[in-house]
Formats: C-alpha cells, structure tokens, sequence
C-alpha cells in the first residue's frame, strides 16, 4: 500500500484507505449534526505518539483534509513529536502527502536543549491575522519568553545542523532498519501489535488482566536497569531515537529488548 512513499510492513496495520476514510467520515457526521460552521478547526497529531504510537490509517490525513475543505474548516497539525525528522522528513505533513493549514512544533525546533514552540500558517491565515488586527502587532499575546534569544538562537543552530548533517535524510535511510528490528520482535512473548513509521516504534504488549498498563511499566524500569531509555505509552514501548542513530546502535536496542521481553512477566 502506498501514500506519498512505501510505508513498508507498517501498511497492513495501517488498514486500507475504504477504512482510513471511514474513520475520517466521523468529521462528517459531526458536521451533519452541529453545522460545519459551528466548527472551527480540526487539531490531530498525524502520528498519535503519547497514546501509543499510532500511525494514522491509510487515507485518513487526505480524507480529513477534503471534509475540512468543503466545509471551510481549518486543519491543525500537532507536529510536536513529529515534526523535525523523527518520521524521516521535515515534518508528518511532508512524510504523508497532506498540508494543514496550521502546525504547532516545539521539541525538535531546538533539540529539546531549550524550551521553544511555534505555530506555522498558511499566509492566508497570517495575512487575515494581520489585516484584521486592531494594533500592529498581529495575533497580540504577550509572553515573558516570547521570541527568547537564547531559544533563538538554539533553533536556529539546530535547524543549520539538520541541514548540514542531512539528519532527516538519515532518519529516512535508517527507518527500514528500523522497521526490520521493530518487526522481528512480532510473535515474541506479550508482543501483540507492532507499529512503526519513520524512526518511531510502537511495540503494543498484552495488558496484564485487570491491569492495564503494569507491564507496559515493568518493561520501562527493566530497561532502566540495561541502560535503554524507554518510554511506556500505557502498555505500548515507545521508542524514537535520536536522528544520529547508527545501525549497530538500532542492533543493540533490540538485543536489550528481545532480552527484556524474555524476563518480563
Ligand atoms: C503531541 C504533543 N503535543 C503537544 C505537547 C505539548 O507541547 P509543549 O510542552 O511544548 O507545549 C506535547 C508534549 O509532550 C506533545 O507530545
């Protein structure tokens, strides 16, 4: 299955774009119900990340965008965890063939080294903002750190390294390596569901009855302990390393991972 580039193994998870749409459809009800004028945007994370690494169903991004058109409503983007190359692009928008018409990002804008967000629009939306404005400074909000230097600066120095050490590139270059580990995992103790997209994993594990999420902790202090960094979305291992990854490096966190899932309960 194929959006704007092979999404490899991670396609039959992702279902099929009848069903990608379906999910999408669910805009249209609720238009059908409130009026698509009672609705002023849509916000999604293209890539679901804290709720377990959820890429988004083949057709869905596309078939959002197109209710969002014919009904005059706004596309928001949380590139937050996905913006910055995680998925092997600039951002989810660029990796999926789909352009909101507003993003928000922070972590990678900086490296996460300095606390920084931004949100990007379409000029149409700045320029309104601005025409529209009652003072000269467009969209009037003031805060203590706002446009901080030092942020600034840290951005501006992280957007030269990406360029320069082509880390999104990369990212792309090391997504099927990525891919093969993550998916060699499947039938391993626990593991139901694997799911990945650029260098971001989910590894769902089996929720121990009557208590969801306990194994999903067990396996983040576990790793602790073999010096692996993971996060744990509920029940899901999250993994999104840094863009400078090597292949002997993905190698290794498999090795401690195929171990992990062999002592865990
Ligand atoms: C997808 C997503 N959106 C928004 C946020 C909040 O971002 P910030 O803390 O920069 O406001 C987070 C934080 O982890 C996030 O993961």
């Amino acid at each position: 299955m194929r959006l704007t580039r092979d999404l490899g193994r991670n396609a039959f998870s992702r279902g099929c774009p009848a069903q990608g749409a379906e999910l999408a459809e669910d805009l249209e009800r609720l238009c059908a119900l409130h009026g698509p004028d009672t609705i002023a945007a849509v916000i999604v994370e293209p890539l679901a990340g804290a709720t377990g690494v959820l890429p988004p169903p083949v057709g869905y991004l596309q078939k959002l965008r197109e209710i969002c058109d014919r009904h005059g409503i706004l596309l928001i983007f949380d590139e937050v965890i996905s913006g910055f190359g995680r998925l092997g692009g600039a951002t989810a928008a660029e990796v999926l063939g789909v352009t909101p018409d507003i993003m928000t990002l922070a972590k990678g804008l900086t490296n996460a080294a300095v606390p920084m967000g931004a949100v990007a629009v379409r000029d149409t939306i700045y320029e309104a903002a601005l025409e529209n404005a009652k003072t000269p400074i467009e969209l009037f909000h003031g805060y203590t750190y706002s446009g901080h230097p030092l942020a600034a600066a840290a951005g501006l120095a992280t957007l030269e390294i990406y360029a320069e050490e082509q880390l999104f590139q990369r990212a792309a270059a090391m997504a099927p390596v990525m891919e093969a580990a993550a998916h060699s995992l499947r039938g391993r103790p626990h593991v139901i569901d694997v799911r990945n997209l650029g260098l971001v994993v989910g590894i769902e594990l089996a929720a121990r009855p009557g208590k969801p999420g306990a194994r999903g902790k067990d396996a983040l202090m576990t790793a602790g302990g073999e010096a692996l960094m993971i996060r744990a979305a509920g029940d899901v291992i999250a993994l999104s390393p840094p863009l400078i990854i090597s292949e002997d490096q993905i190698g290794e966190i498999f090795d401690i991972l195929s171990r992990l899932l062999d002592r865990l309960d």
